[in-house]
């Protein structure tokens, strides 16, 4: 079980730290992917572009591979259940914990005039949303892992005090394959913060990717034989093994080894394999959303699946709770 924040485009980084996971597990294991639209209230309150960014969010993951036949892909508004889940385990949750959550503090450190109770059970909801399903493995990145923690935690208590009902959730850790999509201006990853031209976003058109590849920070070239690379030349030679073939690659570690490397030419040809892995998966994502009638059957299809599994779920909850009198 996973949950995608509906704020902000997929780039790059997204793509392949977090959809090529969904994608994988989706073949071994029951899925439930959801759009957390319910969270992104925490700290977006204006829904104007709520309904376009959750069809975005959708239309997006599945162009990547995301297959709503295979997992349940459906929005947390859809499923009730989760609101009533979310009630209980607010009982087993304390002020005190919430309120040492490092996301929590630097929420309230950059709304200072909106830090609402939502924000601060904010792990509470996301618990709530994994283990409606008892759902055992999480597929998250590394700011997750506190919410994961605490998710343990509500987890351990609700069964000592009521009995076992849920297994622990797990992060999802893809170990050595866990794979950094470094930003274009040599600064750290790729993210949906941070300086927008060193980010490619799945929904950049070809030349917008060309020219934010050209723009990538490189030098004059090495001036030894086989010399170590600087940061930002190593990240175009990551970004390349993402996405062109193992030919090019080795040529310009040729290149570069041998110091004859024109750096113009590689990030000429690293745009057009950008471009080349970008556009079909643009393409397939506009035509999704240009399908309202198609987002709407995701949508409920995806809603059924989660709504029969969380039903399950809490009339099992309810029972051990004790809140069974008839
Ligand atoms: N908090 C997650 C994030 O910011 C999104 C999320 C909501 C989530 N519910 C979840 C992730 C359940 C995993 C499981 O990215």
């Amino acid at each position: 079980m996973s949950g995608i924040r509906p704020t902000g485009l997929l780039h790059l980084g997204s793509y392949f730290g977090a959809v090529r996971n969904y994608v994988k597990m989706q073949e071994e294991y029951e899925c439930f992917f959801m759009v957390a639209d319910l969270h992104s209230l925490t700290t977006h309150p204006d829904t104007k572009e709520l309904k376009a960014n959750v069809h975005r969010v959708l239309a997006e993951n599945i162009a990547c591979g995301v297959d709503p036949d295979k997992a349940a892909f459906y929005c947390q508004s859809h499923v009730q259940e989760t609101g009533e889940l979310y009630l209980y385990l607010n009982m087993l949750a304390y002020k005190g914990e919430l309120e040492k959550t490092t996301t929590f503090k630097e929420k309230a450190r950059s709304q200072p005039d909106n830090i609402n109770a939502g924000l601060l059970t904010y792990p509470v909801l996301q618990t709530a949303d994994i283990i409606l399903h008892r759902a055992s493995l999480v597929p998250v990145g590394k700011d997750q892992e506190q919410h994961l923690e605490m998710a343990r935690n509500f987890v351990n208590r609700f069964n000592h005090r009521y009995g076992e009902v849920f297994p622990e959730p797990k992060a999802v850790n893809y170990g050595s394959e866990l794979v950094k999509v470094p930003s274009l201006d040599g600064k750290g990853k790729m993210s949906k913060s941070e300086n927008q031209y060193a980010t490619i976003y799945l929904s950049d058109d070809d030349e917008l990717i060309r020219k934010k590849v050209m723009k990538a920070k490189t030098d004059a070239g090495p001036t030894e034989t086989n010399a170590a690379k600087p940061d930002y030349i190593d990240n175009i030679f990551l970004l390349m093994k993402l996405v062109s073939n193992d030919e090019t690659l080795q040529k310009f570690e040729t290149d570069y080894n041998n110091c004859s490397i024109r750096y113009g030419d590689m990030k000429k040809q690293l745009g057009e394999d950008m471009v080349k892995f970008i556009t079909p998966i643009r393409q397939k994502a506009e035509n999704i959303l240009n399908d309202e009638k198609y987002l709407q059957e995701v949508m409920e299809k995806g809603a059924e699946k989660a709504r029969r599994s969380a039903k399950a779920t809490m009339e099992l909850v309810r029972e051990a709770i004790g809140l069974n009198y008839f």
